[in-house]
C-alpha cells in the first residue's frame, strides 16, 4: 500500500494561500509520480481568524498539530493586526511548543538567478545555516521597570542552555557529515563581546567537535560572517548559529540566493515523534495579495525540504531540478511580478519540468 503523509497546511495572510497552492500542486504531481499520498488537512489560522475570533493558535489546533507528519506553512503577518501578535502567538508559539529546536536555512544560488554580489555563481553560493530556534532572545525573557517614565529600564535576555545549544550544535555536525561538500562547520558568534553566551557556544562547539574529527571547525564573528558572505561567500559549507544572528544573516543568505521569492526554510524537530514546519522565508507581501504575481518558488522549495525530511528524496530531487530548470531557462527575475509568468504559471512550470 502507498504510505500516506499527513500534512497540516496552514496557507495564513496575504499572499500565502496563492504560493502554498502552488507547493501543494507541485507536491500533488510528485506524489503520483513517486507512488505516495499526501492527505492535506488545512488550517484556517492567521490575521483574518484573529480579527474575528481574538485566537491565534487556540489549544486544540496545536494538540491536533501535534499528531501529523508535517506542517506546510504559507506566512503570517496582517496590515490590520498590531505587529507581534501574530508572529508571537502562530509563528513562534508553533516553533516553541513543538520544540522545533533547528531552524535550517539553505543558501544556494540556482542557475540563472540574478545574485548582486558581482562575479559570484552557483559555484560559490551554496551553504547552510544551521540556526537554533526555540532559545536566545526569542524566549522572551525580561521586562519594564518604571514603564513610561523617565527612569523606564528595558531588559531583553538572551537564553543560553547547555542542552538548547548543544542539540543544536550536535544536529550541525551530523548535518555537515551528511553534506557532500567541504566537510566544515562554522560557528557564528561574537565570543569578543557576548562573553557568557558565547562561551557556552564556543566551549560546547570544541567538546562537541571532537565527536567528529573528520568536520573541520571554523569560527566568526557574526559581523564578519556577513562580511564574508558577501565578500567570500564560497567559503561557507554549513553554519551555525543562535537564534538572533541566524535570523539576521539568513535574510543577507536569502537576498545573496536572489531574494525572498527563493529562500525557504525548515523548522525542524529532529527527535522521535518531533513535528516539523516548512515555510518560504518571505512574509505575507500584502502589497502583491491575490493579483497572481508572486513568486511560489520559495513555497515550493520549502515543500521540498519536506520531502526529503519525510524520507521521499528521489521525489525532493526531483523538485529541485526541476525549480533549477525553471530558473534557468524561463524566469526572467524572481521578483513579484517580475518573473514573465504570473504565480500560477511558474507553479505549472515546476510541474511539467518534474521527471
Ligand atoms: C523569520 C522571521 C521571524 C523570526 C519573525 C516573523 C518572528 O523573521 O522566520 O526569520 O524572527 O524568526
Ligand atoms: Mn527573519
Amino acid at each position: 500500500m502507498a504510505k500516506t503523509y499527513k500534512i497540516a497546511v496552514i496557507p495564513g495572510d496575504g499572499t500565502g494561500p496563492e504560493v502554498i497552492r502552488e507547493g501543494r500542486k507541485v507536491l500533488s504531481a510528485l506524489a503520483d509520480k513517486y507512488g505516495f499520498k499526501i492527505d492535506f488537512i488545512e488550517y484556517d489560522l492567521g490575521g483574518e481568524r484573529y480579527l474575528k475570533t481574538g485566537e491565534t493558535l487556540p489549544d486544540t489546533v496545536l494538540e491536533e498539530l501535534r499528531t501529523v507528519d508535517a506542517i506546510y506553512l504559507g506566512a503570517i503577518g496582517h496590515p490590520d493586526v498590531k505587529p507581534g501578535i501574530l508572529e508571537q502567538g502562530i509563528l513562534l508559539k508553533l516553533r516553541f511548543s513543538l520544540d522545533q529546536y533547528i531552524n535550517l536555512r539553505p543558501v544556494k544560488l540556482y542557475p540563472g538567478v540574478w545574485t548582486p554580489l558581482k562575479d559570484k555563481g552557483p559555484e560559490d553560493i551554496d551553504f547552510v545555516v544551521v540556526r537554533e530556534n526555540t532559545e536566545g532572545l526569542y524566549c522572551g525573557s525580561g521586562g519594564f521597570l518604571k514603564k513610561g517614565t523617565k527612569d523606564e529600564v528595558a531588559v531583553q535576555e538572551s537564553i543560553n542552555t547547555r542542552k538548547g545549544v548543544e542539540r543544536c550544535i550536535r544536529y550541525a555536525f551530523e548535518f555537515t557529515k551528511k553534506r557532500n561538500k567541504r566537510k566544515t562547520l562554522t560557528l557564528c558568534g561574537k565570543t569578543n563581546v557576548l562573553t557568557y553566551a558565547f562561551d557556552l557556544w564556543e566551549r560546547t562547539f570544541h567538546e562537541v567537535g571532537q565527536e567528529y574529527p573528520e568536520i573541520k571547525r571554523e569560527y566568526a564573528h557574526v559581523d564578519a560572517t556577513c562580511m564574508w558572505m558577501v565578500k567570500n561567500p564560497e567559503w561557507f559549507d554549513v553554519i551555525v548559529t543562535d537564534n538572533m544572528f541566524g535570523d539576521i544573516i539568513t535574510d543577507l543568505g536569502a537576498i545573496i540566493q536572489g531574494g525572498m521569492g527563493i529562500a525557504a526554510g525548515g523548522n525542524i524537530n529532529p527527535d522521535e515523534g518531533g513535528v516539523s514546519m516548512f515555510e518560504p522565508i518571505g512574509g505575507s507581501a500584502p502589497k502583491y495579495t491575490g493579483k497572481n504575481v508572486i513568486n511560489p518558488l520559495a513555497a515550493i522549495c520549502a515543500g521540498g525540504m519536506m520531502l526529503d525530511y519525510l524520507g521521499e528524496k528521489d521525489a525532493a530531487e526531483s523538485l529541485e531540478r526541476s525549480v533549477m530548470k525553471v530558473t534557468a531557462e524561463k524566469l526572467k527575475s524572481l521578483s513579484a511580478g517580475r518573473m514573465g509568468y504570473s504565480t500560477t504559471e511558474v507553479g505549472d512550470l515546476v510541474v511539467e519540468f518534474l521527471e
